[in-house]
């Protein structure tokens, strides 16, 4: 059965009509981007090398799906030290400081320890006291939905202050051997902050416009960890139908633009940036023809990063913030899909 649920108002409004003195000014209260921030571990592994330990090579690599390299944590970091790595940047670029943070949603599907969240391990590791910290897991589409969790909670008010985390040691959950998808996988983490503030009503106003999420566990075979810290009680690894999760990317992530596009009352020509979930260059590739989107609008880090799962989108976020591709005012949008399937969007106005 198909689970959807919106964030943003209905076609054309986005929020609900005016009634207070300070709505009436034509001023609401958005989650505001204050900067971003990423880390990637130091090691790289090369199509070449992995080409010495499978049957593989790096022509079917680049040719199949764009990846160059992944990059692969340390023997001993987690997915908590990629987070804080990357945490720090963020707080930086917004000029910050921790103890500020009173929200960590951190999306992964690799957390430290079934238990607790990640987050709170995160949360210690930055000092940070005064703060709600938790984890979402949506797969590749994690950031997407934990952009949702944290702006719906500024929007309501319950916090101020928020990082949303994308962080992921995907490498512990490969099969080494099958070379249908350890080839695609990297590790990695990025973070954005976001600040409750007054913006403008409507598309026009800066802030995250609004999320779209949707999840259709009838896919659910598609791609999954065939074990793992959960109720199945033994240890497992990534399993993926790749045709099948490729079909499903690029209508999907394509389709949830569209019905973003639609539901704040803009047209796909005003999009300055596409940030699409990055698995494989020929999805994105795809989806930016399918929408009408110029390839020089289109963030692509899939060559020296692979798939990061929740990772991906802030990654490039980061990487497009440093080298200047985001300017304020422009309109951005965020698409992925992963496991579940779970898939989504959200149109930020930087
Ligand atoms: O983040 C979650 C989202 N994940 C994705 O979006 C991934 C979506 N899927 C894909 O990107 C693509 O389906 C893959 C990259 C995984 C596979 O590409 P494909 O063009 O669908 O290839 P295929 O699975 O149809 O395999 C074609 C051939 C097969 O050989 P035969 O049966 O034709 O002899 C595979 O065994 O390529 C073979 N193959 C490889 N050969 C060399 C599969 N993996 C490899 C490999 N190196 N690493």
């Amino acid at each position: 059965m198909l689970m959807k649920t919106e964030t943003a108002q209905p076609k054309g409004s986005q929020y609900p009509e005016s009634t207070t003195p300070l709505e009436k000014s034509g001023l609401v209260q958005k989650s505001l981007v204050l900067g971003c921030g990423a880390y990637l571990p130091e090691r790289i592994v090369t199509n070449d090398e992995l080409a010495t330990r499978i049957d593989t090579s790096d022509a079917w690599i680049r040719k199949r799906t764009g990846i160059r390299q992944r990059h692969i944590a340390a023997d001993g970091e987690l997915t908590s030290d990629l987070a804080v790595a990357a945490c720090r940047p963020a707080l930086l670029k917004a000029g910050i400081e921790p103890d500020e943070i009173d929200l960590i949603v951190l999306a992964t599907s690799t957390p430290d320890n079934t238990f607790p969240a990640t987050a709170t391990r995160v949360q210690a590791q930055l000092g940070i006291k005064q703060a709600v910290a938790f984890d979402v897991q949506a797969v590749c589409s994690g950031f997407v939905y934990a952009l949702s969790v944290a702006d719906n909670m500024i929007r309501l008010g319950q916090v101020r202050t928020a990082l949303v985390v994308g962080a992921e040691v995907f490498s512990r959950i490969l099969d080494w051997e099958d070379r249908g998808t350890c080839v695609l996988f990297g590790d990695g983490a990025g973070a954005i902050v976001l600040r409750a503030g007054m913006s403008e009503a409507g598309a026009s106003g800066r802030g995250v416009l609004s999320t779209h999420l949707f999840s259709d566990g009838s896919h659910y075979d598609s791609l999954y960890v065939d074990g793992g810290p959960g109720s199945t009680g033994k240890s497992g690894h990534l399993r993926m139908a790749g045709q099948e999760v490729y079909r499903h990317a690029v209508h999907n992530m394509t389709e949830s633009i569209e019905i973003a596009i639609e539901a704040n009352g803009l047209n796909l020509s005003d999009i300055d940036l596409l940030v699409p979930h990055q698995a494989n260059i020929r999805i994105i590739e795809s989806i930016g023809r399918k929408l009408g989107v110029d390839n020089n609008k289109v963030v692509v880090t899939v060559a020296s990063q692979a798939n990061t799962s929740a990772a991906t989108i802030p990654l490039a976020l980061t990487h497009a913030q440093n080298e200047n591709r985001i300017q304020p005012g422009d309109l951005v949008a965020l698409s992925a899909l992963g496991g579940g399937f779970a898939w989504g969007s959200s149109l930020i106005r930087w």
